[in-house]
């Protein structure tokens, strides 16, 4: 029994070594573009939704999905998430397959995980994927108006709609009222004059 129990141990200490050596000595490719494997989508994807389910504070939303927080929710959606997770003009996002995991196409496939887990996922983003923590750059206003928005987005009202074409139509980052944007931009402008200028 005692050597059994010994021989079983050292298997596992074996495969365990040389799972360890193999990401170590470089044979895990690291390109962001490579196909998504089987560890990922059945491994990783499920582990990330139990991490999730775990870990998110459960909060019910506190607003209403009004037009207004609607709008609200989709001019920020539309500033800074639509490049990565699509929009209603540009239903899949291109960029959103330079990630690996790829970035969820919402626009094809309505956000379905309940609210406060969104909102988890926003503030805090995915580590060792592309998606960024927003907690910094966002209140938490601003960030329950997006999970609204993402919960409504496969039913928005008519003017919603609308109001989102029309901010889609201008391309990714540019639906406006959002004063923070707008200063990145006009100094992203500001810094592409000095660098034209510069040569
Ligand atoms: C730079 C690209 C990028 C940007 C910008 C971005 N995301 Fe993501 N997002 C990703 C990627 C990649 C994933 C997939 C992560 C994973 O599966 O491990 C993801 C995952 C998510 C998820 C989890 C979806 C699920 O079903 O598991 C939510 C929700 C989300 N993003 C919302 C947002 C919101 C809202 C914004 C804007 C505030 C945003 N993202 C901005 C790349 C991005």
């Amino acid at each position: 029994m005692v050597r059994f129990l010994f021989g079983f141990v050292a298997a596992v200490v074996i495969v365990l070594l040389t799972m360890l050596c193999c990401v170590r000595f470089g044979f895990v490719d690291p390109r962001a573009d490579a196909e998504v494997g089987v560890f990922e989508s059945k491994i990783a994807m499920p582990a990330l939704d139990a991490a999730v389910e775990r870990r998110a504070p459960n909060v019910a939303n506190p607003i209403q999905p009004t037009d207004e927080n609607l709008m609200t929710g989709m001019r920020t959606y539309q500033n800074i998430c639509a490049g990565c997770h699509g929009d209603i003009l540009h239903l899949h996002a291109a960029f959103g397959d330079a990630f690996h995991p790829r970035a969820p196409q919402f626009a094809e496939d309505a956000p379905d995980m309940p609210e406060n887990q969104n909102f988890y996922i926003i503030q805090h983003g995915v580590r060792l994927s592309g998606m960024p923590a927003w907690k910094q750059a966002l209140t938490d206003l601003q960030t329950w108006q997006l999970v609204t928005f993402l919960s409504d987005m496969d039913k928005l009202p008519p003017q919603v709609s609308a109001a989102w074409k029309a901010a889609a139509s201008d391309g990714f980052g540019s639906a406006g009222a959002n004063p923070s944007s707008d200063t990145t931009k006009t100094k992203m402008k500001e810094e592409k004059n000095m660098e034209m200028s510069a040569h």
